[in-house]
């Protein structure tokens, strides 16, 4: 039995930004609060989301990162002081997911712990407060995505899942990406390619999903670098964000390694590590890892990629990281050998690891994250 579920509105092009009054409206949204972060502040976006809304709104413009417990009950306190009633969740996936978490704190309570789905915590949710999602990099797709991941303060990094967790809708518009460095461009690409990956590698049963992922598979081989080269080329962000917006639309069926380990290496502090340059530097290793039980479905990637038949897909993407500029491996983004121990416990561990198409043991993970530095 399959149970397929598809998913929000997107409104998506160069310009959808004009519609988020129509969308607020929709949302029942008459007192908007703004999660975001400082650097769309300095760079006059803010201003352009709260002209774009016709009404003043309050900001919250400190989310870190990879973003914390303690940084979303900071915005919780002020958007319960403003006497907000919803959400305009506007960044990349950290205020995304920040905005998300506030949401669900406001509308069902404290504290965020008792929501984790490892421990059947969907059951908790009372519901969920109206959010608008504005994505101004294309990657996470948390726009359309069912989950958000935070760093509770105990030090855990944590997934969330839920359908209550995807935003009444998204506003998709590219112009907001266009002053996005190379460097981000590349890195939150090669998220949103993972995820198409591993959406469609994960073995539940949904092909449409999968559909969605080889076409965003597609986008994002062919005009990532081109987005990275370019950053002016408006075609190259429009299919990017296209491959963004598509890769969470899959990753409704689960995601895998990657995804694991990425989570598991973003907990480390003292580096804030950037989660899809980890999902870069990790994806050759997992493809590799992956391959004995994925035959079929690798013709597929194959074909999706525009490679020759039998290419070596892991290389092809050990390639494309290395045109991009990611880094070489784990060692060059300050991941030493003791952090090895506590990465393998973590991953074991993550609610993306249940989604990988072949079990991975600690064995398996620790030799991952060894050649992958
Ligand atoms: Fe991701």
């Amino acid at each position: 039995m399959a149970t397929l579920t598809y998913l929000t509105t997107t409104q998506f092009d160069f310009g959808a930004l004009e519609l988020l009054p129509k969308e607020m409206k929709n949302a029942g949204i008459t007192k908007p609060f703004i999660a975001t972060d400082a650097g769309l502040v300095k760079v006059g976006i803010v201003e352009k989301v709260l002209a774009a809304m016709g009404v003043d709104a309050p900001v919250f413009d400190e989310t870190p990162g990879n973003p914390t417990e303690e940084a979303v009950k900071k915005a919780l306190a002020q958007y319960k002081a403003a006497g907000c009633d919803g959400i305009i969740a506007l960044g990349g996936g950290s205020s995304m997911d920040l905005g998300k978490a506030v949401g669900l704190l406001a509308a069902s309570g404290g504290p965020l712990e008792q929501y984790d789905p490892l421990q059947g915590g969907a059951r908790n949710i009372k519901g969920m407060t109206p959010l608008i999602a504005v994505p101004t990099t294309s990657g996470t797709g948390s726009e359309v995505s069912v989950g958000f991941v935070i760093i509770l303060e105990d030090g855990r990094k944590m997934t969330f899942a839920s359908p209550h967790f995807i935003p009444k809708a998204a506003i998709c518009d590219p112009e907001l990406t266009m002053g996005l460095p190379a460097m981000m461009t590349a890195a939150t690409g090669m998220d949103a390619i993972t995820h198409c990956i591993e959406a469609f590698l994960t073995p539940n049963v949904n092909p449409p999903a999968e559909g969605v992922a080889l076409d965003g598979l597609w986008r994002g081989m062919q005009y990532l670098p081109r987005a990275v080269k370019d950053g002016s080329d408006r075609d190259a962000r429009w299919h990017m964000m296209m491959c963004s917006t598509e890769g969470a639309f899959a990753f409704v069926k689960g995601l895998g390694a990657v995804h694991a380990m990425s989570h598991a290496a973003g907990r480390i502090r003292r580096l804030n590590p950037h989660h899809g340059t980890l999902n870069a530097v990790f994806l050759p290793e997992v493809l590799r890892f992956n391959e004995s039980v994925c035959e079929e479905k690798y013709v597929r990637l194959r074909q999706a990629m525009g490679l020759e038949p039998g290419a070596d897909i892991a290389q092809a993407i050990a390639d494309l990281n290395a045109q991009i500029g990611i880094p070489s491996g784990l060692a060059e983004m300050g991941i030493v050998e003791s952090d090895i121990a506590e990465m393998v416990e973590y991953s074991l561990k993550d609610l993306a690891a249940r989604g990988n198409p072949r079990k991975a043991s600690a064995e398996d993970f620790e030799a991952m994250i060894r050649a992958s530095m």
